[in-house]
């Protein structure tokens, strides 16, 4: 499995696909979060899936549609405190339970999730 990327670990398309509709159906259930996000998270999820493609090193499908991804940047019209951040990632580890998600490759995105997750904190 050396020459394998996590994107391929996770298990491609499908699997990514299943986890982000999952996550955001956990979002849009989220009484901190859900006031955020558009009512139709159709397209939210669209581009979460072509974001988390490329962060676990599959082809760069987000680049390609909208540019630098500039993550904090694009934040910025939302107020995101710790609770946020938190919440975010408690709807992300349910999601990844729901789909099963494998240990090594769940602990890795998790990992790398917490530090983006924290990064989007923009508000006390
Ligand atoms: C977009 C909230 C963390 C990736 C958004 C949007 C909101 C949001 C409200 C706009 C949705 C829309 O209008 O369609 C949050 C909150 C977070 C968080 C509250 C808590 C820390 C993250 C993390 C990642 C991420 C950790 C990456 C792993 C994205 C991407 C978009 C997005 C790729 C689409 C950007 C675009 O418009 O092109 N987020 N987010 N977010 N978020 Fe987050």
């Amino acid at each position: 499995t050396q020459d394998l990327s996590p994107y391929e670990l996770l298990g491609g398309e499908d699997v990514l696909s299943r986890l982000v509709d999952s996550f955001y159906a956990n979002v849009s259930k989220d009484p901190d979060l859900s006031p955020l996000f558009p009512n139709d998270l159709g397209e939210t999820a669209r581009k979460q899936k072509q974001f988390l493609t490329q962060f676990l090193g599959g082809p760069s499908l987000y680049t390609e549609e909208h540019g630098h991804p500039m993550l904090r940047a694009r934040h910025m019209p939302f107020i995101i405190t710790p609770i946020q951040a938190e919440r975010w990632l408690a709807c992300m580890e349910k999601a990844m339970d729901e789909i099963n998600i494998e240990e090594t490759i769940r602990e890795y995105m998790l990992h790398r999730l917490t530090m983006t997750a924290h990064h989007m904190v923009n508000h006390p």
